[in-house]
């Protein structure tokens, strides 16, 4: 069975939330996921999912250095994630924070890495933002792109 790794870093918790609730719409689309701590997380790992979804709290208006050295030792596998799904996520202290820019720093190296990214055209159209802890609107987000992204990687696994 097609199967969805969604890693993340989180100093506070805020984004190990999202994290949890992603997996929720990921397993509600009936697919497997693993939910990993980036630190606990081996490169070798991203071969196994064909879906890969990364979080991680805005750090100056981008992701954290354990997210970003993760993906910069990810070049190990340069050219073999072609055709996967992404998706990201974040937790920032501000409405206007950064929150964006840190979740298009990560679907862009998710598109270097030739994998394929589905917005939305409804709510957070990159990914789902939190401020702090999620409540009820980020919530549904983190479920949203859950489901988004495991409905894609099973259209494209049939
Ligand atoms: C080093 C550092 C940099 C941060 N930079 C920003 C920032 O640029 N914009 C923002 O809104 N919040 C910023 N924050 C706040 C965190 O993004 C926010 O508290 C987030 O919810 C923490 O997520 P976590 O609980 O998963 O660690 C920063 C926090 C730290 C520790």
């Amino acid at each position: 069975m097609a199967k969805v790794g969604i890693i993340y870093y989180s100093r506070d918790g805020n984004t190990r939330k999202m994290a949890h609730l992603v997996a929720e719409g990921v397993r509600g689309e009936g697919l497997e996921v693993v939910v990993k701590r980036v630190e606990d997380t081996n490169i070798d790992d991203l071969l196994k999912w064909e879906g890969i979804i990364a979080g991680s709290p805005t750090y100056y208006g981008g992701p954290a250095a354990p997210l970003k050295d993760f993906f910069d030792r990810s070049v190990k596998y340069h050219g073999q994630l072609e055709g996967k799904i992404g998706g990201a996520f974040t937790s920032s202290a501000n409405i206007g924070g950064g929150n964006e820019t840190t979740i298009l720093s990560i679907l862009q190296m998710m598109l270097i890495h030739g994998m394929i990214i589905r917005g939305t055209s409804r709510g957070d159209h990159y990914g789902p933002v939190s401020i702090e802890s999620p409540e009820e609107r980020a919530k549904k987000g983190c479920e949203e792109l859950g489901a988004r992204v495991a409905r894609l990687v099973k259209r494209l696994s049939e």
